[in-house]
């Protein structure tokens, strides 16, 4: 039995619905139109513009210089694609380093950009940020685990929670940013076991990358599942073009394997 709901649009109560009823939520990167119409006709749940387009759009190296022009423009042309999808757009560096700034932006992103969802990554410094979203009733993902737009501090793009300090404070975060108002938590680079656990207490979705295969749902950069990601990929990800004759099929294929927990194996999830 697959979720049901009211409009063709997919809505944060089918998602939750689809979280009780232990159905893993499809979700993929998009920065274009023709991606967009694809990924949305293929029944993929939710579609995320995420400010990875910095290194897979634009050729930078990390996902800082990032402007808030750029997020809202290929925002809305992803918006034009996409009919029944969940359009989630990343704010990017700095645009929600104040409440009002985040305000301000995540306005944008719903009113001029088309998208029904803003993620901002963080997890107890940005609970007043979550809160004042949720008070206005702008659907929020908390990205935690590990958090791009932190490279410069963290050095590094390495697993998070490994060690017990680290894993209980992700508890925590999860735990925080649920009861602030998030309605859903994106999880990346994190131990299996930690993700299973996040993902057992909570009420809210949790989409992972990197996570393993127990989350509520499953995300990849599209550039990742292509194979064409330049330089070499993650670890976590798969290209699903290896073993399909066309894009279609890579996009089908890896629906058809988050759904069935197939994707990700061993292989593509840390212990
Ligand atoms: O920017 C992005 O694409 C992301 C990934 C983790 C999905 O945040």
């Amino acid at each position: 039995m697959s979720v049901q709901t009211t409009t063709s649009r997919l809505n944060l109560p089918a998602l939750k619905k689809m979280k009780q009823l232990k159905q893993p939520i499809v979700a993929l990167t998009a920065y274009d139109y023709s991606f967009a119409r694809l990924l949305d006709q293929s029944g993929v749940e939710i579609i995320l513009v995420g400010d990875s387009l910095g290194m897979v759009i634009q050729g930078h190296q990390t996902t800082i210089p990032v402007s808030m022009e750029d997020m809202l423009y290929h925002t809305s042309i992803v918006s034009k694609g996409v009919e029944r999808a969940l359009l989630i757009m990343d704010m990017p560096f700095m645009s929600y380093a104040s409440v009002e700034r985040a305000l301000d932006s995540a306005t944008l992103a719903l009113q001029d950009a088309g998208a029904h969802m803003v993620k901002l990554e963080g997890g107890m410094d940005q609970l007043p940020i979550v809160e004042a979203l949720s008070r206005h009733d702008i659907p929020v993902c908390a990205h935690i685990g590990l958090k791009p737009q932190s490279i410069y501090k963290s050095g590094s793009y390495r697993v998070q929670g490994r060690n017990q300090a680290a894993a209980t404070l992700m508890i925590e975060e999860a735990a925080a940013l649920e009861q602030a108002g998030a309605d859903i938590i994106l999880l990346e680079c994190v131990p299996q076991k930690l993700a299973a656990e996040i993902s057992a207490n909570t009420e809210i979705p949790v989409i992972g990358i990197g996570a393993g295969n127990a989350c509520d749902g499953q995300i990849l950069v599209l550039q990742d599942l292509l194979g064409i990601t330049p330089g070499k990929p993650p670890r976590f990800a798969k290209n699903f073009m290896q073993e399909s004759p066309d894009i279609q099929t890579a996009i089908k294929t890896y629906a058809d394997d988050v759904r069935s927990r197939k994707f990700p194996d061993e292989e593509h999830s840390f212990s």
